[in-house]
């Protein structure tokens, strides 16, 4: 077997030796994936990560030659039941990785926002605030739950920068509390001006934030619908250089549809002439939730899978497409990822959708429905659909995901061979292992 990518580290640590059976018929693993790169084959394996040149048989017999492939479980015996056999592993990983209490904290200050961006899925929520009993209960809450020696704190919203004070305070008290903590933001991005890049950099201990964006600047200003306009399109654009000045990762996520596509490109012109220090700058695009559930969301997909060579001429980082990863999921979002979103009442939740079922605890008392987390993030109810398919292992493996793709195998296959073409490619450009990107 000639090796381009070894399996996962874990994985190989802690799965059982396979061992080849006479008797036994083997096929292709459902979660192999062969891809073509120039004029050699390959084939990747999904579940262990592992990556190899060559072909696989459409059948094969310990002793025929194929022993190698079948120890490395891209052969496996036929009427294997792949789904429970990944939902055991998934759940002897998660054994191996647990740790009581919460990993990391979405604080969402207030529901309000200064935009009313036409698709936005949390339109018609209450746009309640914390009140400042609020606020310090959620510190007391963070110092009586984390287990991370670096607490991880995400600000989200509605607009987290409404809410400027809360921030403040509550980064206040892990320094009194002597605690280490960075932070992340998800924000619109308006109304960042130069003191706010100072208390991101200094007190809030910001490393890396994701702005918004709608497209070219007619979109922008059509979608984005602020209540009050000043030419926010090209204000974020300096805020953005400033953020990447002061050392924070910027991220900007441009959501589209049918209606902003046509003007990508001007909007790439806009930001390559707009944004300096892009060194610090990623770009993505995504479809807007109605249009990933919609027939026509394969097509954009391949939009955006063909607009990356244009992000990478602008000099802007690009990002791997929906998870195709380079190790073993352990979890698949943040609602299985050990931590927990606070929302401006003081309610946990597991997921920054917020679905009213899902709601487990507060802040006072703790998580007071178990049952409602474990039901929401349960992951031996893997949906029908998903049983057979090579993608399980980097997908959201519960059925309660409010965000599902209509063609969801099929715009994963166009994301995962993408990136593993240019993985080789890499790899036999520049010699040696390379991530998948
Ligand atoms: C609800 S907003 C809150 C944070 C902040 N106000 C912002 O816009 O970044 C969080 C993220 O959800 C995205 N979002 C909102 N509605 C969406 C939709 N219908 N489809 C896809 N993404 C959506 C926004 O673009 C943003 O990246
Ligand atoms: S800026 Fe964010 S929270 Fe505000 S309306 Fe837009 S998507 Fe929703
Ligand atoms: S959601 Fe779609 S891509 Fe993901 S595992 Fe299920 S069938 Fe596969």
């Amino acid at each position: 077997m000639i090796e381009i990518r070894k399996s996962d580290k874990t994985l190989a640590k802690l799965l059982p030796p396979v061992t080849p059976r006479l008797a036994v018929t083997y096929i292709p693993s459902q979660y192999v994936l062969a891809f073509e790169q120039g004029e050699k084959r390959y084939v990747f394996n999904n579940l262990t990560k592992q990556c190899i040149e060559g072909e696989l048989p459409s059948s094969a017999r310990a002793g025929e030659g194929y022993d190698d492939l079948i120890r490395a479980q891209f052969l496996v015996p036929e009427g294997k039941d792949e789904c429970a056999y990944y939902n055991q592993i998934s759940s002897l990983v998660r054994v191996y990785n647990q740790k009581k209490g919460v990993r990391g904290y979405t604080i969402l200050p207030t529901f309000g926002c200064n935009a009313r961006c036409i698709y936005c899925y949390e339109e018609g929520m209450k746009q309640v605030t914390m009140t400042l009993e609020i606020v310090e209960q959620t510190i007391r809450y963070i110092l009586d739950t984390h287990i991370s020696d670096k607490v991880k704190l995400s600000w989200f919203g509605g607009e987290p920068l409404l809410g400027v004070r809360t921030i403040d305070r509550i980064c206040e008290g892990m320094r009194e509390a002597e605690l280490e903590y960075k932070s992340s933001m998800i924000s619109n991005g308006s109304l960042i001006n130069p003191e706010i890049i100072e208390k991101m950099a200094g007190d809030w201990h910001l490393d890396h934030i994701q702005i918004s964006m709608d497209g070219a600047e007619p979109d922008y200003k059509y979608r984005k619908h602020y209540r009050s306009y000043e030419d926010y399109y090209h204000q974020v654009m300096e805020s953005v250089s400033l953020m990447a000045e002061a050392g924070i990762t910027v991220n900007i996520r441009c959501n589209v549809d049918g209606e902003n596509w046509d003007r990508i490109p001007a909007f790439l012109d806009d930001l390559n002439a707009g944004i300096s220090h892009k060194e610090k700058v990623g770009l993505y695009f995504c479809p807007l939730n109605d249009v990933r559930m919609s027939e026509g969301d394969l097509a954009l997909w391949q939009k955006i899978r063909d607009v990356r060579p244009l992000i990478e001429a602008a000099g802007f980082r690009t990002t791997p497409f929906l998870g195709l990863g380079l190790n073993f999921r352990t979890n698949h979002c943040m609602a299985d990822g050990g931590s927990v979103v606070i929302t401006p009442d003081g309610s946990l939740y597991p997921c920054e959708h917020c679905p009213a079922e899902s709601r487990f605890g507060d802040i006072w008392n703790g998580v007071t429905d178990e049952a409602a987390r474990r039901e929401f993030c349960r992951v031996d109810c893997t949906r029908e659909k998903c049983r057979k398919c090579p993608f399980l292992p980097d997908c959201t493996s519960f059925a309660a995901c409010p965000v599902q793709d209509k063609h969801c195998r099929e715009v994963h296959e166009l994301m995962a061979i993408d990136a593993l073409k240019r993985m080789v490619q890499k790899q036999e450009s520049e010699g040696g292992e390379s991530p998948i990107c």
